[in-house]
C-alpha cells in the first residue's frame, strides 16, 4: 500500500458522487484524513462511515457550493475536526438530469441555465480556492486541484455552458499557481474524459457512449479510479514540481482530430 499522503488533510468537494468517492477512498487509503464534503449528505455521512470503518480518517460535512457561507462553514468544520488544510480537490459540479436537458448551445441557452452552471462549477470553485488559500498562505504548503473536463478544450453541439465553465477553472488554476507558487502552494487542473461515473452513465444517449469509445485511444474507457489516481499523485509530493498545468486523464481524446484514430485500418496493411 501507497501511504504518500500520511498526516494530510484534504477536502474533496462532491466526495460522495462517482469520481468524487473513488478520489475519498484513495486518499484515505494513502493515509489522508479525508473531508467528505456535498449537497448529498446523506451519501456523504455513508462514505465517511466507511472509510472511517475500514481504518481511515473521515468526516461529512453537507455543502452546497453555490452558497457562500455553506463554503465558509465547510473550511471551519474541516479546522475544527483536523486543525490543518493540506489538499483540497475541487470537484463537485453541477451534472444534474435537468442541466443535462437543458444546457445545450449557445443559440437556444436559456440564462438562468448559464448562471446556474457557472454559480456553482465557477463561483463554488472559486470559493473554495480562495477559502483554502487563506488557510494554506498561513501554512506556507498546499495543493489545489481543480477538476474541468477535456470538454473545456474541444467544441460540442451540447453543453454549451458546462464546457465554458470548466475552460474558466483552467484558466483560473494558471492564476492561482501564477500568484502563490511561490508560497509553497501548487494548483493543478485534471481533466477528465468520459468515465463510467453515474451521471455520465445514466444520463447520456447510448449513441454518445459509443463515438466516445470510437475516439479514446486506449482499448478501454476510463473509470472513476482513473481520476481518483491522477489526483492522488497530484496530491502527493512526487508531483512537487508540477503546477498550473491541465493534465488530462482522458484515453487520449482532446490529443487528435476526431476520426483519425481510425485512418490506422489505411494503412495497416490488412
Ligand atoms: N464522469 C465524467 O465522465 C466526467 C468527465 C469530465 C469531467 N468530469 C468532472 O468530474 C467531476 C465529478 O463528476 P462525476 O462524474 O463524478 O459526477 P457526479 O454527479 O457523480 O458527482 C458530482 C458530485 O457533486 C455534487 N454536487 C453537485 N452540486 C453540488 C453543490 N452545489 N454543492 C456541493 N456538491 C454538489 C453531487 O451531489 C455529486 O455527488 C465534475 O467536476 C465533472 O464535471 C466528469
Amino acid at each position: 500500500m501507497v501511504h504518500s499522503l500520511e498526516g494530510k488533510v484534504a477536502i474533496v468537494t462532491g466526495g460522495s458522487g462517482g469520481i468524487g468517492s473513488a478520489t475519498c477512498r484513495v486518499l484515505a487509503e494513502r493515509g489522508a484524513a479525508v473531508v467528505v464534503a456535498d449537497i448529498a449528505a446523506e451519501r456523504a455521512e455513508a462514505l465517511a462511515g466507511e472509510l472511517k470503518a475500514a481504518g481511515g480518517r473521515a468526516v461529512a460535512v453537507a455543502l452546497d457550493l453555490g452558497e457562500e457561507a455553506s463554503v465558509k462553514a465547510m473550511f471551519a468544520a474541516t479546522l475544527k475536526a483536523y486543525g490543518r488544510l493540506d489538499i483540497i480537490d475541487n470537484n463537485a459540479a453541477l451534472l444534474t438530469p435537468e442541466m443535462a436537458q437543458r444546457d445545450l448551445d449557445i443559440g437556444r441557452m436559456e440564462t438562468d441555465v448559464w448562471d446556474a452552471v457557472f454559480r456553482v462549477n465557477v463561483r463554488g470553485a472559486m470559493l473554495c480556492c480562495r477559502e483554502a488559500l487563506a488557510i494554506m498562505e498561513g501554512q506556507r504548503s498546499g495543493v489545489i486541484i481543480n477538476t474541468a473536463s477535456n470538454l473545456a478544450l474541444q467544441g460540442n453541439v451540447i453543453q454549451a455552458a458546462y464546457s465554458a465553465s470548466k475552460a474558466a477553472i483552467i484558466q483560473m488554476t494558471r492564476s492561482i499557481a501564477t500568484s502563490h507558487g511561490h508560497l509553497g502552494i501548487r494548483c493543478n487542473a485534471v481533466l477528465p474524459g468520459l468515465t463510467g461515473s453515474r451521471s455520465a452513465l445514466e444520463h447520456l444517449p447510448p449513441r454518445l457512449l459509443e463515438i466516445v469509445r470510437e475516439e479514446t485511444l486506449t482499448p478501454y474507457l476510463g473509470d472513476p479510479m482513473d481520476i481518483a489516481h491522477t489526483v492522488a499523485f497530484l496530491a502527493s509530493d512526487e508531483a512537487r514540481y508540477i503546477t498550473g498545468q491541465a493534465i488530462a486523464a482522458d484515453g487520449g481524446t482532446s490529443v487528435h482530430i476526431p476520426g483519425y484514430a481510425r485512418l490506422r485500418e489505411l494503412f495497416s496493411g490488412e
